[in-house]
């Protein structure tokens, strides 16, 4: 029998943890620090092992932790799950006549006054009931044929975002349906983690997430993370309805489901379209994929009035995007050698307009990769460009694949080869065995790894040399003027006026932007050195760090993980850079070109009012732009984060904000304009 107080903490540390779970998962603001929420449940494990009668399903120790299942068994839905009319226009009329045709259904004249719409996503994933009895999650069934799906709740009780149990006061029946998905962060990195083991890649987040839902065994399941937006309801029993359709989704967030916050009650067509163009604009930058936006009659007794036809309802219609896959053909495949050396395989296509784009290229990302999809000329290929991925082959349409003769047989070209030597220096390309990328052998020596190494130092972000692009870089490296960054320092204007299509005046810019970088920063210096592993917030904590160089060239491995955010790996590619000759070399000549920077305190620990914010920059400022406010920032011990959420301390908003600055305005942060931001800064 287990102690009353045993029990009674086992309730409290549940509720406690499906809140912190709450905040984490479906509010994005944690409340506790991860180590305190392991401590708990590590807790409340303790006491379920101890006392199995205290065990519930709704406990958060039971998320995963079921057997594999033979297969799934079938769920007859209640309240049938239909699905809606999709609209493949994807222009404004596509708007306008889902509007006209509930007008006329509705028998409104033009002097009636709009209707009203809730507009929402449409979420790519899989259609998921979730069946709530008295607040707990009894059953999670997938869509099927509309009238019978399978049971899936141990999958889907592996998703975090999805509660257990519900808060406040839930009915006794409360059937809410929504779409699973898999995150594109989650997949990518699910992806990433699969090419590193060399193991198969998932499609696209969609067959991730239906794969992930249909997986019969739930360890396996959680190791492909989803998520879920609630979107609707099925059966409710004892439930006093809002009146509509957005009334009910904020009341399942109140439940503490997670309802995704791209949506809005417009006015008439007019309202549809600009929700379109809206989305249209922040599709590339949301963290997961839509295929289109869905407009709902808000009204709830307005959408019983307007019923069904077939299976799909008259109130509801799905305004597509173009499609971010498409078909194309591979007219040739071709490695390029990257900075650090590293052989990407290319395909080279036959032109296709794809997530908003045209594609001529996309990565086959390494030659396991090439050959697990088998990707070869000639071939019909499926392209996916969403977000603001790289384009990539997702999979070869093999039937179409041309072969030698007319009947078949053998195919035309052969599957594709990594070659032995570097394209582009002839140096011996290795590939580690544990490591699924090969490298060309040849560093500096290599001309395609000297240009990108050249580009990279001249970057932006680095020594910011204006003018110097790729094809100046390309013929000074060709022509054997540059060989390394230094070399730059001694360029004069004899040699860079002979350059093709270099008018006097561009060369003389050119000159003088290479002298102005002479004066840069320790950071900047740092990181335009392209030191594999080193990216720029690297770069800036090793100079805050050190905040001299020659410590820096001092460091072994162990100072070096004394750096914040710095690890083994890290670490050891620090020491390898600087411990090649040829390296220090460079760095020497860098420096008696006359290359300077102030040179600091070490581990100057940064206070200032600011230290630790996070800011999040939108639209135009006035006067700084967006690197110089970013500094600005970063310099004070502040971050900056690319999206709006409840961890963000400031939004500085400029004009022609948008949905950043909307999303801020919802979650009531502090919103401040350039002069308000200023004087924050004391600046
Ligand atoms: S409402 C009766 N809303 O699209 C209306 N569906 O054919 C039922 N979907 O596979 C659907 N986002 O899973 C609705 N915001 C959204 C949606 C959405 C995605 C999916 C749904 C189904 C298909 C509808």
């Amino acid at each position: 029998m287990p102690v009353p107080n045993q029990a009674a903490r086992a309730a409290a540390l549940r509720c406690e943890l499906e809140r912190h779970g709450h905040a984490y998962y479906v509010l994005d603001a944690p409340t506790i620090p991860d180590a305190e929420y392991d401590k708990l449940f590590r807790e409340l494990q303790a006491i379920e092992a101890e006392h199995p009668d205290l065990l519930t399903p709704d406990s958060p120790t039971q998320r995963v932790g079921g057997k594999p299942l033979p297969e799934f068994s079938p769920v007859r839905h209640v309240v049938p799950m239909l699905s809606i009319r999709t609209e493949t226009d994807t222009e404004a009329s596509g708007a306008i006549a889902f509007d006209g045709r509930v007008r006329r259904e509705l028998g409104l004249t033009d002097v009636d006054p709009s209707l009203e719409y809730a507009a929402e996503l449409k979420f790519d994933g899989l259609a998921i009931n979730l069946r709530y009895e008295h607040g707990v999650l009894v059953q999670a069934a997938t869509r099927g044929d509309g009238e019978t799906g399978e049971d899936v709740t141990q999958n889907v009780r592996t998703i975090h975002c999805i509660p257990l149990r519900l808060t406040g006061d839930a009915p006794p029946v409360l059937e809410v349906r929504g779409e699973a998905y898999m995150s594109r962060p989650d997949f990518e990195r699910y992806n990433e983690k699969q090419r590193t083991l060399g193991a198969a890649t998932l499609v696209n987040p969609r067959n991730g997430a239906a794969g992930s839902i249909r997986q019969l065994d739930p360890a396996l399941a959680a190791r492909r993370p989803l998520s879920f937006y609630a979107y609707g309801l099925g059966e409710t029993r004892d439930w006093n309805l809002p009146e509509t359709h957005a009334g009910v989704l904020d009341a399942l967030a109140a439940f503490g489901l997670p309802v995704c916050e791209h949506r809005a009650v417009v006015q008439g067509a007019e309202g549809l379209v600009a929700f379109h163009a809206r989305i249209r604009e922040a599709r590339d930058s949301l963290p997961f994929d839509i295929d289109g936006v869905v407009y709902k009659v808000n009204s709830l007794v307005l959408q019983q009035q307007l019923g069904f036809v077939t299976r799909e309802p008259r109130w509801a219609v799905a305004h597509k995007y173009p499609a971010e896959e498409a078909l194309t053909t591979v007219e040739s495949i071709e490695v390029q050698v990257g900075r650090t050396g590293a052989i990407t395989p290319v395909a080279r296509l036959a032109p296709v307009f794809v997530g908003g784009v045209t594609v001529t290229n996309a990565t086959l990302h390494n030659e396991d990769e090439v050959k697990r999809k088998d990707v070869r000329i000639g071939d019909t290929v499926i392209v996916r460009r969403a977000g603001d991925v790289i384009p990539e082959v997702v999979s070869v349409v093999l039937e179409k694949r041309p072969a030698k003769d007319l009947f078949g047989g053998e195919p035309l070209h052969p599957a594709f080869e990594l070659p032995k030597t570097c394209p582009v220096c002839g140096s011996t390309v290795e590939k580690p065995e544990d490591e699924a990328i090969a490298r060309c052998t040849g560093g500096l020596f290599c001309p395609a790894q000297r240009k990108q190494a050249l580009l990279h130092f001249a970057g932006r972000r680095a020594m910011d040399i204006e003018g110097l692009g790729d094809k100046i870089v390309e013929q000074l490296v060709d022509k054997g003027i540059v060989e390394t960054p230094a070399d730059l320092y001694a360029l004069d204007m004899a040699a860079v006026a002979n350059l093709d299509r270099m008018a006097e005046k561009s060369a003389a810019n050119l000159l003088a932007a290479i002298a102005k970088s002479r004066e840069t920063t320790l950071a900047r210096f740092i990181f335009g050195l392209g030191i594999r592993n080193v990216g720029e917030a690297t770069a800036k904590d090793l100079a805050r760090h050190f905040g001299k160089l020659d410590a820096l060239l001092a460091a072994d491995e162990n100072s070096l993980l004394q750096v914040s955010d710095v690890g083994p790996i890290v670490a050891a590619s620090i020491v390898r850079f600087f411990a090649e000759p040829h390296n220090r070399e460079v760095v020497e000549a860098l420096r008696a070109a006359g290359v300077t920077w102030a040179e600091g305190e070490p581990a100057a620990v940064v206070s200032s009012s600011i230290a630790g914010k996070t800011f999040v920059l939108t639209g135009t400022l006035p006067t700084l732009t967006r690197d110089e406010a970013k500094d600005m920032i970063e310099a004070l011990g502040a971050k900056v984060a690319g999206s709006v959420s409840k961890k963000t301390d400031y939004v500085v908003a400029g004009s022609e904000a948008g949905s950043k600055l909307e999303k801020a305005q919802q979650l009531g942060l502090t919103i401040l304009d350039e002069a308000q931001f200023m004087e924050l800064i004391g600046s």
